[in-house]
């Protein structure tokens, strides 16, 4: 088990962010970041995700025109802003990444309502190893899904084959902006045991 300081970085401590101090992020940080993430599982190892790092004020400006009011400023101020994507175009890439199953391919290529609930899905699922990911890193996350996706889509996935799911700014949290921490479900309101 990791002890309470790791578990107090992943989890406890672990903070959804409203603001960002002015401290950069190197591309190094989002490379090693991006190195734990890709090893978080995925349905045949599907591995759909597909991000844009914002890290430029260009890119702000072309992101910006897609959010929601209350995240705009949050965006513009953060050093990185992750576009999470899922690419409906990920069954391509099967033969090399579930390579003992040269058929997996064919379970998806004409299903376009598969291969949208399995792109949906994992790379829902990866957008979380993301954040846990950024975390063990020593980053802050800011999720969003405040924003027009078929804006960010046009904009930035133009040929229509990677859809946008969320945003997520990373970064050094402002700890002032931050709300008081919300209750979660007790264990015996959200499992159960059978
Ligand atoms: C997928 C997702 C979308 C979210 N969208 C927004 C958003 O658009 N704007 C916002 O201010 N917070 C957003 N949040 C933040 C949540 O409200 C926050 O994670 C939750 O209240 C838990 O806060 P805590 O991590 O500080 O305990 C989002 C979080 C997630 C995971």
């Amino acid at each position: 088990m990791l002890d309470d300081k790791a578990l107090d970085q992943l989890f406890r401590n672990a903070r959804s962010q409203n603001g960002w101090l002015p401290k950069p992020v190197s591309e190094a940080e989002l490379r090693r970041l991006y190195d734990l993430m890709r090893f978080g599982p995925t349905s045949a190892n599907c591995s759909p995700l597909r991000v844009v790092f914002v890290t430029t004020e260009v890119g702000r400006k072309r992101l910006a025109p897609a959010l929601s009011a209350g995240n705009l400023p949050k965006v513009m101020e953060a050093p990185v802003t992750a576009i999470l994507g899922h690419s409906l175009r990920f069954y391509e890439d099967l033969p090399r990444l579930f390579p003992h199953n040269q058929t997996a391919r064919s379970w998806f290529e004409g299903k376009p309502e598969h291969i949208e609930r399995t792109a949906f899905r994992n790379g829902t699922l990866q957008g979380a190893y993301l954040m846990l990911a950024a975390r063990a890193v020593g980053l802050d996350c800011g999720p969003m899904s405040g924003f027009d996706n078929a804006k960010v889509d046009a904009e930035f996935f133009p040929d229509g084959a990677v859809k946008s799911n969320f945003l997520c700014s990373l970064g050094h949290g402002d700890p002032s902006k931050v709300m008081a921490r919300h209750p979660r479900l007790a264990f015996e309101e959200a499992c159960q045991i059978a």
